[in-house]
């Protein structure tokens, strides 16, 4: 398939709004007897690093005898995931037994041995496809010592195929005979095939990756436990002192009204009231904050939709999908951006709303393409498979310049028209208030260091097991059900905490709320990014300048981004508040 046929399959079926274009046509999953079943041999690489991968025969592997069909991207989500299949060469036929059989052989000349050494050290591991199954395999058992005169390598590849009815159910992958790797000796290389009646069902078969032992549900069940428990103590706390002081504060300001101008005078006057004609003011540097906002609201929509995606459709089942429903909804959901950014940005007052426009649908796209792109320079110098080719580039961009851009167009217009005049309760005085001194707790800048903190809390053992999944197994084999749980919790810690901060700038007499209980809530990432530290050198074994950038490249942009999807949170349920509590002040 061409790229640009790629392309236009891609936009039409963003235009019909299918989320089925993942399947390909290659199998429906249903063979006939004898019919044959494809190996595909897919990436190999380091233990240490799921996500470094280079082409299976980039290693000296030989291939069987069947005709060479290389495999080409299937969807784009697998090129950009540098997901490389290519023919194994092996015959299998369904529901045919193979015996032990040699398919191919090598001479261990000094460059094969070398490769070879230098993959059984560093604990490669290869992955391959049958019928959708991944499979993993071991090149050799690990290594005993680091002398090359005493290293093995597996030579045999066992299947051992589960069937029910006519489809493929259960495949175990067992590698066995080991060799010992020595100088200019033939290596012969074999394999065989098994299959078994089984009782699983087609619909269950994937469950056996989300085997309890696999991620430990009970730590898993305890952390959501905690978290929850501190939501209904946080919300409650919450509630309480707003209640409390809310109610205190409005006694003492009708108090206040009884009294005379003298005694008004001379009385405590102080508290978030005195700060009405400035709450409302426009935020500084309102184009940059409109269009975080805006991206925010459209990052927290991508992340629902798929995790609700992987509940109802179990994604993880086929490769890619879950990149390709993301790539897909956030195309989709732009308008969503544009109306939410642009119209804010007019109830701010402001005019330049096309730079605003652009700014709001390329921030995060740029950020994305950056940080791939760099990367991607990396990993063409060592000719990882990592590397994404020219054509997915294309078409990534394709779908900034026609989908996105568009969309986020339409949005902003309907936001700057539906939804784009200003409507604070109170109005905002002509002379900014000057800000009093305070105490060094109550700066901005300290508020938003400590805003972080309890949402982080919340998640962080979420944060393990997503992080474990995504360097270590590479997949997330794991209940989206806790996902979604854990991401409510979230943005209700976030929004509580935002509330706090906010209730006491204001007290302060600081009426710069805005990027506050942006940043307070958004200072979440940064506790993340910190704790990817801590993840990096005492949880993964990587090295090298290659894992090293693709770690921390990729984790710094998943930490923006969750940045940006909580700051736009705390911001919102903050705005509520605020807007809630100045709607009762009786202006004079
Ligand atoms: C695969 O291994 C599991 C666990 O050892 C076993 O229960 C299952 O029957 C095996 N499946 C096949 C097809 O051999």
């Amino acid at each position: 398939m061409s790229n640009l046929t790629r392309i236009c399959q891609l936009l039409i079926f963003l235009s019909i709004g299918s989320l089925h274009f993942v399947k390909s046509d290659e199998h429906n999953h249903v063979y006939e007897d004898n019919e044959q079943v494809v190996v595909w041999m897919s990436t190999v690489g380091p233990y240490s690093n799921r996500q470094e991968t280079y082409s299976y025969f980039s290693l000296p592997f030989c291939k069987g005898l069947k005709r060479d069909i290389n495999h080409y991207h299937e969807t784009l989500s697998e090129a950009l995931q540098g997901i490389e299949l290519s023919v194994s060469g092996l015959e299998v036929h369904f529901k045919e037994n193979v015996p032990f059989t040699e398919f191919c052989g090598i001479e261990l000349n000094e460059y094969n041995l070398k490769a070879f050494l230098f993959a059984v050290k560093s604990q490669y591991l290869y992955q391959m496809y049958i019928d959708n199954f991944p499979l993993w395999g071991v090149v050799g058992p690990p290594p005993d010592d680091k002398d090359d005169k005493n290293q093995y390598i597996y030579t045999h590849k066992k299947f051992d195929i589960g069937y029910n009815g006519n489809q493929i159910v259960d495949v175990n992958f067992t590698a066995d005979n080991k060799i010992k790797l020595e100088p200019n000796i033939h290596v012969p290389f074999s394999y065989e095939v098994n299959w078994y009646k089984s009782d699983i069902k087609f619909d269950d078969r994937f469950d056996k990756y989300l085997l309890p032992n696999f991620f430990q549900h009970r730590i898993h069940w305890f952390s959501i436990f905690n978290s929850f428990m501190m939501v209904i103590f946080l919300v409650g706390l919450v509630s309480m002192i707003l209640m409390r002081t809310l109610r205190k504060d409005y006694a003492r300001y009708s108090r206040d009204e009884e009294m005379d101008d003298i005694e008004r005078d001379l009385g405590d006057e102080y508290g978030w009231k005195q700060v009405h004609g400035d709450v409302f003011r426009p935020v500084s540097q309102p184009i940059l904050f409109t269009a975080l906002v805006g991206s925010g609201y459209q990052v927290t929509i991508v992340i629902l939709c798929v995790i609700i995606f992987a509940i109802l459709g179990e994604l993880y089942t086929e490769r890619g999908s879950i990149l390709t429903t993301a790539i897909l909804t956030y195309a989709a959901t732009s308008p969503v951006n544009g109306y939410t950014g642009g119209g804010l940005y007019a109830r701010m007052g402001g005019r330049i709303w096309i730079t605003q426009m652009l700014l709001s649908a390329s921030m995060l796209p740029l950020m994305v393409c950056g940080t791939a792109f760099f990367i991607n320079f990396i990993a063409m110098y060592y000719h990882a498979s990592r590397a994404i080719p020219f054509g997915s580039m294309v078409a990534v961009t394709c779908i900034c310049i026609f989908v996105i851009l568009p969309l986020t167009l339409v949005g902003t217009i309907l936001g700057r028209n539906l939804a784009g005049t200003p409507d604070a309760p109170c109005r905002v005085n002509a002379v900014p208030r000057p800000i009093p001194e305070k105490k060094w707790f109550m700066e901005p800048l300290v508020i938003i260091i400590l805003g972080g903190i309890l949402p982080f809390g919340s998640i962080f053992i979420e944060m393990y097991f997503i992080l474990t999944s995504f360097w270590v197994y590479k997949i997330y084999y794991v209940y989206y059900g806790f996902m979604l749980l854990v991401f409510i919790i979230l943005l209700v810690v976030t929004v509580c905490v935002t509330i706090v901060c906010t209730y006491f700038l204001l007290n302060a007499e600081d009426y710069r709320w805005q990027w506050t209980s942006f940043l307070a809530a958004g200072s979440t990432s940064g506790y993340v990014y910190l704790y990817s530290f801590y993840y990096f050198f005492f949880k993964t074994k990587m090295y090298g300048l290659f894992q090293t950038t693709f770690y921390f490249g990729y984790m710094a942009l998943f930490s923006l981004t969750l940045g940006i999807m909580c700051g736009t949170i705390g911001y919102v349920g903050t705005n509520y508040f605020v807007r809630k509590i100045y709607s009762t002040v009786k202006i004079d």
